[in-house]
């Protein structure tokens, strides 16, 4: 095992940095910017049973340290990705994906999730219970531990492949949502999603998004997804995939000694294509500022002595 390899759920990744769904569509666009074989793996787009149209634009607001998003889950539907994405991304990413579903009922993230469990190409499957932007599911999942561990539950008896269940941040206490997954049999935990956020524009008066509010991520919510994780790892005993403003090499070592055992990487893919070579690259030389031999060992380092 290589010195920035860690583990998944018995899933060795040569790395930690996994670009995280929304900001990495199926692969492909950067694909034709570098490489993509060098990543950990990657989380696909939030996908649903059926496609999904989105939201009405506009859809995003920037702010100083980051940006909102409204998209709605937006995607060409399950059956798309297996019949077309899944196969095109075979030409030239070398590794199994985290595929990551949205739902809007139980029964549609169990279908979505056990027409998945057929695909080779899927490592993890990664349960959004925590998208703000759709009405009638999404994050209404994400934000009851009895509703969580429901989806839970209904996607673990449809599947033989690790189950990851995405938390939301929009929630008083994390911490029994978390353990709520763990006991109805999740894998792993991957955590945070989108901070509910708005932006009024002064010239209209109007919110800056047609869905008035969204999901606010990027650097400004990097403390509380450290905070979050760091919660998360203390009150259970699965994997954590820490994200939320993660933007260098020494960003995924501080997630990883909150409790990450892998670190997805979001909106810094939209402002740089690039940035998740980048951190990779990085890595070995931040271990070594540090004094870090294997990145595996460092999780949950924060937590001893
Ligand atoms: C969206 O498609 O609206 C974003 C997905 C999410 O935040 O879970």
């Amino acid at each position: 095992m290589g010195r920035t390899a860690v583990t998944l759920s018995g899933w060795e990744l040569d790395n930690p940095v996994i670009p995280a769904s929304g900001t990495f569509g199926y692969g492909k666009e950067f694909a034709e910017a570098y490489d993509i074989n060098c990543l950990g793996t990657f989380s696909f787009k939030g996908t649903t049973l059926k496609p999904r149209f989105g939201n009405p634009t506009p859809r995003i607001a920037e702010c100083g340290a980051g940006l909102i998003n409204s998209v709605g889950l937006q995607n060409p539907g399950v059956d798309h990705v297996l019949a077309v994405e899944l196969p095109e991304l075979a030409g030239f990413f070398h590794k199994k994906v985290i595929a990551n579903v949205g739902g809007f009922s139980v029964e549609e993230y169990a279908e979505a999730c056990r027409r998945l469990d057929g695909a080779e190409q899927v490592g993890i499957l990664e349960v959004n219970i925590s998208c703000p932007n759709v009405d009638h599911g999404g994050m209404s999942f994400g934000v009851s531990p009895e509703a969580a561990a429901q989806v839970t539950r209904a996607v673990k008896a449809v599947t033989t492949k690790p189950v990851y269940i995405k938390l939301s941040p929009n929630v008083t206490d994390i911490v029994p949502i978390a353990r709520a997954c763990q006991e109805a049999g999740a894998d792993g935990l991957s955590l945070i999603n989108t901070l509910m956020g708005m932006r009024i524009d002064p010239r209209t008066r109007r919110p800056v998004i047609a869905n008035r509010m969204g999901g606010y991520s990027g650097a400004g919510i990097f403390p509380v997804a450290v905070r979050m994780v760091y919660q998360v790892y203390e009150a259970v005993s699965i994997p954590i995939i820490g994200m939320g403003g993660v933007q260098t090499a020494e960003e995924v070592i501080e997630m990883m000694l909150a409790g990450a055992a892998a670190v997805q990487v979001g909106t810094a893919n939209l402002i740089d294509p690039w940035a998740c070579k980048g951190i990779i690259e990085e890595l070995p030389r931040a271990m070594d500022r540090y004094g870090i031999e294997s990145l595996q060992k460092i999780t949950g380092g924060a937590h001893h002595g």
